[in-house]
């Protein structure tokens, strides 16, 4: 019901102001603090995402929380104790560098907390409860959203650091989901507000793994999908803080490649193009790509490119390529008319 709707996010709100808390100013958190500051987050970053520490110690929620008058009950619902079978109660975030993590109205729903060293799993996410759906929710959303409508852009990255790391270099318009998996629900959240989004996730194998999955699920959602790539396996965090936020526009996400080129050079590794077999194979695979485009300029200059190469007509290519076309009311022309639409009512209001 809505009464205990809001007393969760106000148990959130109480909880994520002790963390901060404890982390600022009390010796416990020092070492936290110590761990963040070495990583090169600053005091701003820490204020602005409420970062916080979780001591490990038993009591900590259960008697904070009771003295505002929650029963363990209500916080086990909220994911903030777990009880055991001999009707204990523990609180879940034991020794963790805390990320609260916000709704798109900035309201707290949930946390994650880092382990300050190699203790598994790195971050531990609050469960799903009645406000908090990891499948739904967008980190930092409501900070970037401004500037998303602005840009007509999303920044799309892997982790809540890389986030943070990117805000305060100066990319105030990126997000991350909860992992490197995108629902339909967050790919259509996010063809709402802008029309393009530039997937950044990690340099390494499996950030390039995801971003190819990530790309086909926000295209599904008519979104324009452009991959940028962070080198030496770095991630944004780390390239921003060894080289910059300026650095890091200038050179990873300016230099992104609309998704079907990146996917060109994909496949090209992947097929043997001196063999004919495998050309004609990789031929159609770019072409059923290139029919997923919702704009039929973007789709003639592919196919185009593909003519030139392997010396095609372009009218055989778009023959093919006819085949591949989405029915009409599958595409993202009626997603787009949305967008305007919400755009305007929202500029007038
Ligand atoms: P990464 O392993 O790339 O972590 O996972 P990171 O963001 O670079 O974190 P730092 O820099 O080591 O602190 C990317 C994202 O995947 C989710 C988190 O959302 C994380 O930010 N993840 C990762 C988990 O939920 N649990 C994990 O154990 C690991
Ligand atoms: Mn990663
Ligand atoms: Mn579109
Ligand atoms: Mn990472
Ligand atoms: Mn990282």
């Amino acid at each position: 019901n809505d009464d205990g709707t809001q007393r969760m996010l106000e148990a959130h709100q109480w909880l994520s102001k002790l963390y901060h808390h404890l982390l600022v100013n009390t010796a416990e958190g020092k070492e936290a603090l110590h761990y963040l500051t070495e990583r090169g987050f600053t005091r701003e970053a820490i204020d602005t995402f409420q970062l916080g520490y979780a001591p490990d110690r038993p009591g900590v929620v259960a008697t904070f929380l009771e003295k505002k008058g929650y029963h363990p009950q209500e916080m086990v619902k909220a994911g903030l104790l777990s009880s055991t079978e001999n009707g204990e109660y523990l609180d879940r975030f034991r020794g963790r560098i805390i990320f609260p993590l916000r709704n798109h109205l900035g309201k707290t729903v949930a946390f994650a907390g880092r382990s300050l060293g190699d203790g598994q799993p790195k971050y531990l996410n609050s469960p799903e409860t009645s406000v908090f759906h990891k499948g739904k929710l967008l980190y930092n959303f409501d900070l970037a959203r401004g500037y998303i409508r602005k840009q007509n852009t999303i920044v799309l990255l892997e982790g809540y650091a890389d986030v943070i790391s990117a805000y305060e270099g100066g990319i105030k318009g990126s997000i991350a989901t909860m992992g490197t998996s995108v629902t339909p629900a967050q790919a259509q959240l996010m063809n709402r507000y802008a029309e393009k989004v530039i997937i950044c996730y990690d340099g390494d194998e499996p950030g390039i793994e995801a971003s190819v999955k990530t790309a086909k699920e926000l295209q599904k959602a008519g979104i324009q999908v452009y991959i940028a790539r962070v080198p030496n396996r770095q991630d944004p965090d780390e390239f921003i803080k060894a080289e910059g936020g300026d650095r890091f526009k200038k050179e990873v996400l300016d230099t992104s490649e609309p998704f079907v080129g990146y996917l060109m050079r994909y496949y090209r590794s992947r097929y043997n193009l001196q063999s004919e077999g495998d050309r004609f194979d990789y031929i159609e695979t770019v072409i059923r790509e290139v029919a997923k485009l919702d704009r039929a300029v973007e789709r003639e200059y592919y196919l185009q490119e593909i003519a030139n190469e392997f010396s095609l007509s372009l009218e055989t290519l778009k023959e093919e390529m006819a085949k591949w076309r989405p029915k009409q009311k599958d595409l993202g022309d009626n997603q787009s008319q949305q967008r305007y639409t919400k755009r305007s009512e929202s500029q007038t209001s």
